[in-house]
Protein backbone atom coordinates (compact mmCIF):
# COMPACT_ATOMS: atom_id res chain seq x y z
CA UNK A 1 0.00 0.00 0.00
CA UNK A 2 1.41 3.31 -0.74
CA UNK A 3 2.19 5.70 2.43
CA UNK A 4 0.63 8.54 2.10
CA UNK A 5 0.98 11.38 4.62
CA UNK A 6 -1.32 14.39 5.28
CA UNK A 7 -1.54 17.35 7.76
CA UNK A 8 -2.41 21.26 8.16
CA UNK A 9 -2.15 24.22 9.73
CA UNK A 10 -4.88 26.92 10.28
CA UNK A 11 -3.92 30.40 8.81
CA UNK A 12 -5.17 31.81 11.80
CA UNK A 13 -2.61 33.83 14.91
CA UNK A 14 0.98 33.94 15.05
CA UNK A 15 3.03 30.34 13.57
CA UNK A 16 4.79 29.23 16.62
CA UNK A 17 8.20 26.83 17.39
CA UNK A 18 5.25 24.63 19.09
CA UNK A 19 3.59 24.43 15.74
CA UNK A 20 6.92 23.60 14.30
CA UNK A 21 8.41 21.34 16.71
CA UNK A 22 5.27 19.52 17.36
CA UNK A 23 3.80 19.33 13.40
CA UNK A 24 5.94 20.99 10.04
CA UNK A 25 9.22 19.85 11.30
CA UNK A 26 7.92 15.95 11.52
CA UNK A 27 6.47 16.92 7.80
CA UNK A 28 9.97 18.09 6.46
CA UNK A 29 11.92 15.14 8.74
CA UNK A 30 9.46 12.54 7.21
CA UNK A 31 8.52 13.75 3.95
CA UNK A 32 11.26 11.47 2.04
CA UNK A 33 9.87 8.51 3.49
CA UNK A 34 6.15 8.41 2.16
CA UNK A 35 5.30 7.99 -1.64
CA UNK A 36 3.22 10.95 -1.28
CA UNK A 37 2.91 13.84 0.56
CA UNK A 38 0.20 16.46 0.99
CA UNK A 39 -0.40 19.68 3.33
CA UNK A 40 -2.92 21.72 3.88
CA UNK A 41 -3.47 25.01 4.90
CA UNK A 42 -7.13 24.45 6.45
CA UNK A 43 -9.04 27.66 5.99
CA UNK A 44 -12.32 26.35 6.49
CA UNK A 45 -10.97 25.06 9.76
CA UNK A 46 -10.19 28.76 10.91
CA UNK A 47 -13.56 30.34 9.52
CA UNK A 48 -15.00 27.87 12.45
CA UNK A 49 -14.07 31.26 14.72
CA UNK A 50 -14.33 35.04 13.60
CA UNK A 51 -11.72 35.82 11.11
CA UNK A 52 -10.93 39.27 9.32
CA UNK A 53 -11.23 38.41 5.26
CA UNK A 54 -8.33 40.48 4.90
CA UNK A 55 -6.22 39.06 7.35
CA UNK A 56 -7.64 35.69 6.58
CA UNK A 57 -6.41 35.94 3.04
CA UNK A 58 -2.61 37.19 3.96
CA UNK A 59 -2.22 34.85 6.79
CA UNK A 60 -2.88 32.07 3.74
CA UNK A 61 -0.12 33.17 1.72
CA UNK A 62 1.93 33.25 5.05
CA UNK A 63 1.34 30.09 5.68
CA UNK A 64 2.11 28.95 2.42
CA UNK A 65 5.64 30.90 2.25
CA UNK A 66 6.48 29.50 5.82
CA UNK A 67 5.75 25.68 4.67
CA UNK A 68 8.18 26.09 2.34
CA UNK A 69 10.79 28.40 3.92
CA UNK A 70 10.26 25.63 6.91
CA UNK A 71 11.57 23.16 4.30
CA UNK A 72 8.52 21.51 2.48
CA UNK A 73 9.46 20.92 -1.09
CA UNK A 74 6.44 22.26 -3.21
CA UNK A 75 8.01 20.13 -6.42
CA UNK A 76 7.78 16.83 -3.99
CA UNK A 77 4.96 17.51 -1.49
CA UNK A 78 1.63 19.20 -2.68
CA UNK A 79 0.69 22.17 -0.87
CA UNK A 80 -3.21 23.56 -1.35
CA UNK A 81 -5.62 25.40 0.42
CA UNK A 82 -8.81 23.54 2.07
CA UNK A 83 -11.20 25.81 0.46
CA UNK A 84 -9.99 25.42 -3.23
CA UNK A 85 -11.34 21.93 -3.00
CA UNK A 86 -14.91 21.73 -2.81
CA UNK A 87 -14.74 18.15 -2.10
CA UNK A 88 -13.83 19.12 1.67
CA UNK A 89 -17.05 20.19 2.61
CA UNK A 90 -18.92 18.05 0.45
CA UNK A 91 -17.57 14.92 1.99
CA UNK A 92 -17.97 16.45 5.51
CA UNK A 93 -21.62 16.35 5.08
CA UNK A 94 -21.93 12.70 4.19
CA UNK A 95 -19.60 12.30 7.11
CA UNK A 96 -21.93 14.14 9.23
CA UNK A 97 -24.90 12.08 8.97
CA UNK A 98 -22.76 9.17 10.17
CA UNK A 99 -20.88 11.31 13.59
CA UNK A 100 -22.98 11.47 16.43
CA UNK A 101 -23.27 14.41 18.57
CA UNK A 102 -22.33 12.50 21.29
CA UNK A 103 -18.88 11.55 20.02
CA UNK A 104 -18.13 15.37 19.18
CA UNK A 105 -19.27 16.71 22.65
CA UNK A 106 -16.77 14.40 23.97
CA UNK A 107 -13.47 16.07 22.23
CA UNK A 108 -11.93 18.07 24.04
CA UNK A 109 -10.62 21.21 21.55
CA UNK A 110 -14.14 21.92 21.24
CA UNK A 111 -14.19 21.94 25.29
CA UNK A 112 -11.83 23.93 25.63
CA UNK A 113 -12.29 26.91 22.75
CA UNK A 114 -16.17 27.07 23.41
CA UNK A 115 -15.12 27.59 27.44
CA UNK A 116 -18.66 28.50 29.10
CA UNK A 117 -20.20 29.58 26.23
CA UNK A 118 -21.44 26.49 24.32
CA UNK A 119 -24.47 27.19 23.37
CA UNK A 120 -23.20 30.69 21.57
CA UNK A 121 -20.02 29.21 19.44
CA UNK A 122 -20.64 28.04 15.61
CA UNK A 123 -22.09 25.04 14.87
CA UNK A 124 -18.65 24.93 12.60
CA UNK A 125 -16.46 24.66 15.58
CA UNK A 126 -18.86 21.86 17.00
CA UNK A 127 -18.40 20.28 13.60
CA UNK A 128 -14.37 21.13 13.29
CA UNK A 129 -13.36 17.35 13.35
CA UNK A 130 -15.26 15.92 11.05
CA UNK A 131 -14.22 18.76 8.64
CA UNK A 132 -10.72 17.12 9.68
CA UNK A 133 -12.12 13.71 9.17
CA UNK A 134 -12.70 14.53 5.91
CA UNK A 135 -9.50 16.02 4.93
CA UNK A 136 -7.49 12.98 5.78
CA UNK A 137 -9.62 10.28 3.86
CA UNK A 138 -10.17 12.19 0.81
CA UNK A 139 -6.64 11.17 -0.05
CA UNK A 140 -6.21 7.78 1.38
CA UNK A 141 -4.04 9.00 3.67
CA UNK A 142 -2.29 6.59 5.84
CA UNK A 143 -0.29 8.84 8.28
CA UNK A 144 -1.29 12.18 9.53
CA UNK A 145 1.83 13.85 12.02
CA UNK A 146 0.49 16.55 14.25
CA UNK A 147 1.22 17.35 17.93
CA UNK A 148 -0.65 15.58 20.94
CA UNK A 149 -3.53 18.54 20.88
CA UNK A 150 -4.98 16.61 17.57
CA UNK A 151 -4.62 13.16 18.35
CA UNK A 152 -8.03 12.89 19.55
CA UNK A 153 -9.23 14.39 16.19
CA UNK A 154 -7.30 11.65 14.52
CA UNK A 155 -9.12 8.78 16.53
CA UNK A 156 -12.37 9.84 15.68
CA UNK A 157 -11.73 10.28 11.46
CA UNK A 158 -10.30 6.69 12.38
CA UNK A 159 -13.92 5.69 14.26
CA UNK A 160 -15.55 7.56 11.62
CA UNK A 161 -13.47 5.75 8.50
CA UNK A 162 -14.02 2.05 10.14
CA UNK A 163 -17.77 2.79 10.70
CA UNK A 164 -18.63 3.80 7.21
CA UNK A 165 -16.55 0.88 5.73
CA UNK A 166 -18.39 -1.51 8.02
CA UNK A 167 -21.91 0.20 6.45
CA UNK A 168 -21.47 0.61 3.37
CA UNK A 169 -18.04 -1.42 2.35
CA UNK A 170 -14.61 -0.67 2.58
CA UNK A 171 -14.31 3.18 1.20
CA UNK A 172 -11.58 4.64 2.96
CA UNK A 173 -8.03 3.90 4.87
CA UNK A 174 -8.54 4.27 8.23
CA UNK A 175 -4.99 6.80 9.16
CA UNK A 176 -2.23 6.64 12.10
CA UNK A 177 -1.57 9.70 13.74
CA UNK A 178 2.14 10.11 13.79
CA UNK A 179 3.29 12.10 17.26
CA UNK A 180 6.99 12.86 18.30
CA UNK A 181 6.89 12.35 22.01
CA UNK A 182 9.33 14.66 22.66
CA UNK A 183 7.48 17.69 20.49
CA UNK A 184 3.99 16.65 21.00
CA UNK A 185 2.89 19.15 23.51
CA UNK A 186 5.05 22.76 23.68
CA UNK A 187 3.76 24.65 26.38
CA UNK A 188 3.70 28.22 26.87
CA UNK A 189 6.63 30.16 27.86
CA UNK A 190 4.42 32.16 30.67
CA UNK A 191 2.58 29.24 31.92
CA UNK A 192 4.44 26.09 31.52
CA UNK A 193 1.46 23.92 32.81
CA UNK A 194 -0.60 25.08 29.53
CA UNK A 195 0.34 24.56 25.88
CA UNK A 196 1.81 27.00 24.03
CA UNK A 197 -0.60 28.95 21.98
CA UNK A 198 -1.65 30.40 18.98
CA UNK A 199 -5.02 32.42 20.42
CA UNK A 200 -2.72 32.87 23.63
CA UNK A 201 -3.65 36.72 25.15
CA UNK A 202 -0.20 37.15 25.75
CA UNK A 203 2.71 37.39 22.96
CA UNK A 204 5.08 36.07 25.85
CA UNK A 205 3.13 32.91 25.49
CA UNK A 206 5.18 31.72 22.56
CA UNK A 207 7.85 32.47 20.01
CA UNK A 208 6.50 33.19 16.30
CA UNK A 209 8.38 31.52 13.37
CA UNK A 210 8.62 35.38 12.38
CA UNK A 211 9.16 37.07 15.92
CA UNK A 212 13.12 39.27 15.11
CA UNK A 213 15.99 37.86 17.63
CA UNK A 214 15.24 41.12 19.67
CA UNK A 215 11.77 40.49 21.10
CA UNK A 216 12.60 36.31 21.15
CA UNK A 217 15.66 37.60 23.56
CA UNK A 218 13.15 39.42 25.69
CA UNK A 219 10.40 36.98 25.45
CA UNK A 220 13.26 34.12 26.86
CA UNK A 221 14.42 36.41 29.28
CA UNK A 222 10.60 36.65 30.79
CA UNK A 223 9.89 33.06 30.14
CA UNK A 224 8.64 31.34 33.79
CA UNK A 225 11.58 29.37 35.75
CA UNK A 226 10.61 26.36 38.47
CA UNK A 227 11.86 27.16 42.04
CA UNK A 228 15.54 26.50 42.42
CA UNK A 229 18.42 26.91 40.38
CA UNK A 230 19.68 24.09 38.55
CA UNK A 231 19.24 23.68 34.76
CA UNK A 232 17.56 20.35 34.96
CA UNK A 233 14.08 18.20 33.54
CA UNK A 234 12.45 16.17 35.59
CA UNK A 235 8.20 16.11 36.32
CA UNK A 236 8.88 18.74 38.95
CA UNK A 237 10.38 20.91 36.75
CA UNK A 238 7.73 21.40 34.06
CA UNK A 239 9.27 25.13 32.70
CA UNK A 240 13.05 23.92 32.40
CA UNK A 241 11.60 20.70 30.97
CA UNK A 242 10.00 22.90 28.22
CA UNK A 243 12.65 25.47 27.76
CA UNK A 244 14.86 22.48 27.55
CA UNK A 245 13.37 20.58 25.08
CA UNK A 246 13.46 23.43 22.55
CA UNK A 247 16.54 24.05 23.11
CA UNK A 248 17.58 20.49 22.61
CA UNK A 249 15.60 20.30 19.18
CA UNK A 250 17.10 23.45 17.67
CA UNK A 251 20.55 22.63 18.39
CA UNK A 252 20.76 18.85 18.05
CA UNK A 253 22.23 18.17 21.64
CA UNK A 254 20.72 15.53 23.63
CA UNK A 255 19.11 16.91 27.15
CA UNK A 256 21.57 15.46 29.30
CA UNK A 257 24.47 17.15 27.23
CA UNK A 258 22.93 20.47 27.63
CA UNK A 259 22.28 19.96 31.15
CA UNK A 260 26.36 18.30 32.00
CA UNK A 261 27.23 21.64 30.08
CA UNK A 262 24.86 24.07 32.11
CA UNK A 263 26.03 22.29 35.57
CA UNK A 264 26.74 25.14 38.30
CA UNK A 265 25.90 27.81 35.97
CA UNK A 266 22.13 30.21 36.76
CA UNK A 267 19.35 30.51 34.44
CA UNK A 268 20.36 33.80 33.79
CA UNK A 269 23.61 32.14 30.72
CA UNK A 270 20.84 29.42 30.05
CA UNK A 271 18.40 31.94 29.34
CA UNK A 272 21.04 33.90 26.88
CA UNK A 273 22.15 30.64 25.42
CA UNK A 274 19.01 29.24 24.46
CA UNK A 275 17.61 32.77 22.37
CA UNK A 276 20.74 32.41 20.57
CA UNK A 277 20.14 29.10 19.98
CA UNK A 278 16.35 29.65 18.84
CA UNK A 279 17.58 32.98 16.95
CA UNK A 280 20.46 31.20 15.04
CA UNK A 281 18.14 28.54 14.06
CA UNK A 282 15.15 30.46 12.79
CA UNK A 283 17.56 32.94 10.99
CA UNK A 284 17.60 30.65 7.82
CA UNK A 285 13.94 29.82 8.10
CA UNK A 286 13.16 33.64 8.17
CA UNK A 287 15.30 34.56 5.03
CA UNK A 288 13.61 32.40 2.62
CA UNK A 289 10.11 33.07 4.51
CA UNK A 290 11.15 36.92 3.25
CA UNK A 291 11.82 36.06 -0.23
CA UNK A 292 8.97 34.09 -0.59
CA UNK A 293 6.37 35.88 0.49
CA UNK A 294 7.18 38.74 -1.90
CA UNK A 295 6.35 36.92 -4.55
CA UNK A 296 2.73 36.78 -4.13
CA UNK A 297 2.10 35.44 -7.44
CA UNK A 298 4.53 32.57 -6.98
CA UNK A 299 2.83 31.53 -3.76
CA UNK A 300 -0.71 31.75 -5.78
CA UNK A 301 1.24 29.32 -8.16
CA UNK A 302 1.99 26.93 -5.76
CA UNK A 303 -0.88 26.55 -4.47
CA UNK A 304 -2.66 26.22 -7.30
CA UNK A 305 -0.72 23.24 -8.81
CA UNK A 306 -1.02 21.33 -5.45
CA UNK A 307 -4.79 21.42 -5.22
CA UNK A 308 -4.80 20.62 -9.46
CA UNK A 309 -1.93 17.72 -8.57
CA UNK A 310 -4.56 16.16 -5.85
CA UNK A 311 -7.88 16.86 -7.65
CA UNK A 312 -8.45 13.54 -8.97
CA UNK A 313 -7.58 11.29 -5.44
CA UNK A 314 -10.11 13.78 -3.60
CA UNK A 315 -12.83 13.06 -6.90
CA UNK A 316 -12.51 9.46 -6.47
CA UNK A 317 -13.09 9.28 -3.06
CA UNK A 318 -15.96 11.53 -2.69
CA UNK A 319 -17.67 9.83 -5.90
CA UNK A 320 -16.77 6.24 -4.24
CA UNK A 321 -18.53 7.39 -1.13
CA UNK A 322 -21.37 8.95 -2.62
CA UNK A 323 -22.28 5.67 -5.01
CA UNK A 324 -21.77 3.49 -1.89
CA UNK A 325 -24.33 5.31 0.24
CA UNK A 326 -26.70 5.76 -2.95
CA UNK A 327 -26.54 9.71 -4.06
CA UNK A 328 -26.84 10.88 -6.94
CA UNK A 329 -27.13 9.32 -10.53
CA UNK A 330 -23.49 8.92 -11.49
CA UNK A 331 -21.79 5.60 -11.19
P1 LIG B 1 -2.98 24.77 14.87
O1 LIG B 1 -2.25 25.85 15.59
O2 LIG B 1 -4.16 24.35 15.67
O3 LIG B 1 -3.29 25.09 13.45
O4 LIG B 1 -2.00 23.54 14.88
C1 LIG B 1 -1.18 23.14 13.82
C2 LIG B 1 -0.33 21.96 14.23
O5 LIG B 1 0.56 22.32 15.28
C3 LIG B 1 -1.13 20.76 14.77
O6 LIG B 1 -0.55 19.57 14.31
C4 LIG B 1 -0.99 20.88 16.26
O7 LIG B 1 -1.12 19.65 16.91
C5 LIG B 1 0.42 21.43 16.38
N1 LIG B 1 0.59 22.20 17.62
C6 LIG B 1 -0.11 23.30 17.99
N2 LIG B 1 0.30 23.75 19.18
C7 LIG B 1 1.30 22.92 19.58
C8 LIG B 1 2.15 22.86 20.73
N3 LIG B 1 2.05 23.76 21.70
N4 LIG B 1 3.05 21.86 20.81
C9 LIG B 1 3.17 20.94 19.81
N5 LIG B 1 2.41 20.95 18.70
C10 LIG B 1 1.49 21.93 18.57
N1 LIG C 1 -7.14 20.66 13.25
C1 LIG C 1 -5.74 20.78 12.99
C2 LIG C 1 -5.15 21.80 13.97
O1 LIG C 1 -5.74 22.76 14.30
C3 LIG C 1 -5.46 21.23 11.60
C4 LIG C 1 -5.96 20.24 10.61
C5 LIG C 1 -7.07 20.34 9.85
C6 LIG C 1 -5.36 18.99 10.30
N2 LIG C 1 -7.21 19.27 9.05
C7 LIG C 1 -6.18 18.41 9.31
C8 LIG C 1 -4.23 18.33 10.76
C9 LIG C 1 -5.90 17.14 8.78
C10 LIG C 1 -3.95 17.07 10.23
C11 LIG C 1 -4.78 16.48 9.26
O2 LIG C 1 -4.05 21.65 14.37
Amino acid sequence: MNKIIFSGVQPSGNIHIGNYLGAIKQWVDLSNDFEESIYCIVDLHAITVPQDPKELRKKILEVAALYIACGIDPKKSSIFVQSDRPEHSELTWILNCNARIGELSRMTQFKDKSGKDQEGVSIGLFDYPVLMAADILLYGSTHVPVGEDQKQHVELTRDLAQRFNAKYGQTFTVPEPIIKKETARIMGLDDPTKKMSKSAASPFNYIAMNDSPDIIGQKIKRAVTDSGTDIKSGSDKPAMTNLLNIYSEMSGQSISQIESDFSGKGYGEFKEKLAEVIVAYLRPIQEKYSKLISDEEGLIEILSEGSRRIAPMAQKTLQEAKSKIGLGVKR
